[in-house]
């Protein structure tokens, strides 16, 4: 069956005019004016956007003795319900383990996915397996690696480990992420405010200051230049680290920011809240920043430096927290935001002027497509891409509520936030998933989503890599020794 949208203003990373969008089955067929289906969904009044990716969740994650309580099918929900119409979430190998298993067992969690998602695959170990297995990963479509620097004893991997893994990337055409964060200074300042008797939720934030996230993004910057791949930093959320890449970038290193949501909008004031529970549901790494960080984050939005807004939804109830009462370095990071990234994020950046539409539409779709290799199939409103496709209503309002939201759990960390500006319509692959702002999101429908390697950025950075290589000065007389 045919769909058409009409009457709508299309809004893409570069332009916005006013046409209609033809669907056929799961693609967009046809973009002009005046056309014609068997069913039509009117746009009257509305911006037609690509739907939003967000490439950074963790959707039923093993972490820190639990695991995160949004699984694929409420997360997906979730996503859906605020105009995400594509999650990437991050394969964790058993310490040791493998990393093709690891890929099972994520098959196995997002059989009821309700939109489409891909896999991240972390890397939390070195070892010969894990450097064979990694060319059969990247064959099946999963073309990046994360590394935490962080989470000392856990998930953390060491210079010498992400240099290895970062120079295999290289090989493979893939990218390297990390989560950028000094993990030995971090676990010698939480023993220390632990000793001193400073264990309540605010000090999981004096653990990690800016220069603990500053130094580590300058540490994988380096280690991804010795190793000629690309990079991509995680929840950017300082100027700290926001200066470290825009400095590398300026030295025309490949490099990429992604600033949360989260840290854009909400502060380090959240954790001297007399609440604990209140100060503890806003725990995640790195933690929220002193004010003066958010102008960074949202001026390196606006000049290039940072590329896209992700959330790292990983969503714990307030019970699962409370495993931390008395010991803040037990309270499971994360926070949600799945729902409301684009409505936050059109509300403080575009309804205020910071962003443009088409930079919003650059940082919550098109650009983590194409960083992530899978542009255009999603991130474009053009003929031939994935129907994901999200009709949004510049007018519409509500007040964030956890008594009203998809996810699981029962806080939401923007409670109270009045948006402006909510997904009327959202098609997944051209099925209409929220209709007239009604969630009919349908569990089993998101597909995988198999990514490319070799994108032109890591084909660009080996060809130069390639011709500036350090190379052996060819001399025709040799000294003769001790003379
Ligand atoms: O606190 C956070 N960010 N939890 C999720 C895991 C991670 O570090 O991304
Ligand atoms: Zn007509
Ligand atoms: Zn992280
Ligand atoms: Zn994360």
């Amino acid at each position: 069956m045919s769909k058409v949208i009409k009457n709508g203003t299309i809004v893409t990373a570069d332009r916005t005019w006013k046409a209609d969008v033809l669907i056929k089955h799961d693609k967009i067929v046809g973009i002009g004016p005046d056309l014609h289906a068997d069913h039509e969904i009117d746009a009257t009044g509305c911006y037609v956007l690509p739907g939003g990716i967000d490439p950074h969740t963790h959707l039923e994650m093993p972490f820190m003795g639990t695991y995160s309580s949004d699984d694929f099918e409420s997360g997906t929900r979730a996503a859906l319900s605020g105009g995400t119409t594509m999650v990437i979430d991050f394969c964790l190998s058993q310490p040791d383990g493998s990393l093709l298993d690891a890929i099972k067992m994520w098959d196995n969690k997002s059989t009821r996915a309700c939109c489409d998602y891909s896999f991240h695959m972390a890397i939390t170990w070195w070892g010969e397996q894990v450097f064979n297995e990694m060319p059969e990963v990247v064959e099946r479509g999963i073309t990046s690696f994360k590394h935490f620097m962080a989470y000392k004893g856990a998930l953390m991997v060491n210079d010498d480990e992400m240099y290895s893994s970062f120079s295999r990337c290289a090989e493979l055409g893939a990218l390297p992420m990390v989560h950028a964060e000094n993990g030995d200074v971090v676990a010698a300042l939480q023993e220390k405010l632990l000793a001193e008797g400073n264990n309540g939720p605010e000090a999981h934030a004096y653990s990690r200051p800016p220069e603990v996230e500053g130094e580590a993004t300058n540490r994988a910057i380096m280690i991804a230049d010795a190793t000629g791949a690309p990079l991509y930093v995680v929840h950017t959320s300082c100027e700290q680290s926001h200066e470290a890449i825009r400095r590398a970038r300026q030295k025309g290193m490949r490099v990429y920011g992604e600033p949360l949501v989260q840290h854009l909008v909400l502060d380090e004031s959240e954790y001297a809240n007399a609440d604990w529970d209140h100060a503890a549901r806003r725990v995640m790494s790195p933690p929220f920043r002193d004010k003066q960080h958010q102008d960074s984050l949202w001026a390196g939005l606006s000049a290039g430096s940072l590329q896209v807004v992700a959330t790292d939804h990983c969503a714990f109830t307030t019970e699962q927290k409370r495993t931390g009462l008395g010991d803040f370095t037990k309270i499971p990071n994360g926070t949600g935001g799945l729902e409301d990234r684009l409505p936050v994020l059109w509300t403080y950046g575009v309804a205020t002027g910071r962003l443009t539409m088409n930079e919003f539409v650059a940082v919550t779709s098109t650009n983590p497509a194409k960083i992530f290799g899978m542009y255009p199939k999603k991130g474009a409103i053009t003929e031939g891409a994935d129907a994901d496709i999200v009709v949004w209503d510049p007018e519409k309002t509500k007040t964030i509520s956890a008594k009203t939201q998809q996810s699981a759990i029962d806080y939401n960390v923007f409670e109270g936030i009045k948006v402006k500006g909510l997904p009327k319509y959202v098609l997944s692959r051209g099925e209409v998933v929220v209709d007239d702002f009604q969630v009919k999101a349908k569990p089993g429908h998101g597909q995988f989503v198999a990514r490319e390697a070799r994108g032109p950025v890591s084909t660009a950075l080996s060809q130069w890599k390639e011709i500036t290589a350090p190379r052996k000065v060819e001399r025709s007389g040799i000294p003769a020794s001790g003379v």
